[in-house]
């Protein structure tokens, strides 16, 4: 039995592009963090209330439309500090009034709930993951058996490449993940189950993983991603 968690992660899935968005809800202060708040923010708030929670921090994964374009309906009811990236914010070059920018390693306290924010490049320059206990928030990083496109503006495969084997090999195999879009059949897996399946950890030669990324794979696989075998990436 492990010991009761400092807090609670809840998702939900919301808009036409089935985003996760999370609550992580700090047990002790009653204070919350919603990550990537978008689309249906009601929703987000009528959980806050249900819970008992108060939004005081806004965490973002990037500054793609589909990840925030909630903050400012989040912002109308709660006074909550948003949080993102250094190199996130010179690339959306969209200063909102008072954001709180971060290296990778930066740890946001959420009453008594640590957040770690991981800078993990690929997807956008200023990427995030935030890492707290023995989940991972992946935004559009990691999906389950997937990860985030590198071919839109400020992606780039050679950095997605390394970001992925950083996340594979420096986190506990137990660790849960939890992506920004629910892109498979099950909404969280674990880092186990993504080093088995998820093709995109399986390269160990760079020009693979580009090439994987940036033509094979959209021409081959679709949503709801399912595993693939090691070695079975491209014939
Ligand atoms: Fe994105």
């Amino acid at each position: 039995m492990s010991e009761a968690k400092a807090y609670s992660l809840h998702a939900l899935e919301l808009g036409p592009m089935e985003n996760f968005v999370y609550l992580i809800h700090d047990h002790a202060s009653g204070r919350a963090a919603v990550v990537d708040p978008a689309w249906e923010v009601p929703r987000v708030l009528e959980l806050a209330d249900r819970l008992g929670a108060r939004i005081t921090d806004i965490l973002l994964t990037h500054s793609h439309h589909d990840h925030i374009n909630g903050i400012e309906a989040v912002l109308e009811r709660f006074d909550a500090q948003v949080h993102l990236s250094k190199p996130e914010a010179r690339f959306w070059g969209h200063y909102l009034d008072l954001p709180t920018l971060h290296h990778g390693g930066d740890v946001i306290d959420v009453g008594q709930t640590p957040v770690r924010m991981l800078h993990t490049p690929g997807h956008t320059p200023g990427s995030a993951c935030y890492h707290l206990d023995d989940d991972l928030v992946t935004g559009d990083t990691l999906f389950v058996f997937g990860c985030g496109r590198c071919d839109l503006r400020g992606g780039d495969p050679e950095q997605m490449y390394t970001t992925l084997r950083d996340l594979a090999g420096g986190l506990p195999r137990e660790t849960v993940i939890h992506p920004g879009h629910n892109y498979a059949d099950h909404a969280s897996s674990t880092l186990e189950e993504q080093v088995q399946g998820n093709p995109f950890l399986h390269f160990d030669r760079l020009e693979r993983f580009v090439e994987y990324r940036m033509r094979y794979h959209d021409r081959h696989r679709h949503t709801p991603y399912q595993p693939v075998a090691r070695g079975r990436e491209m014939p």
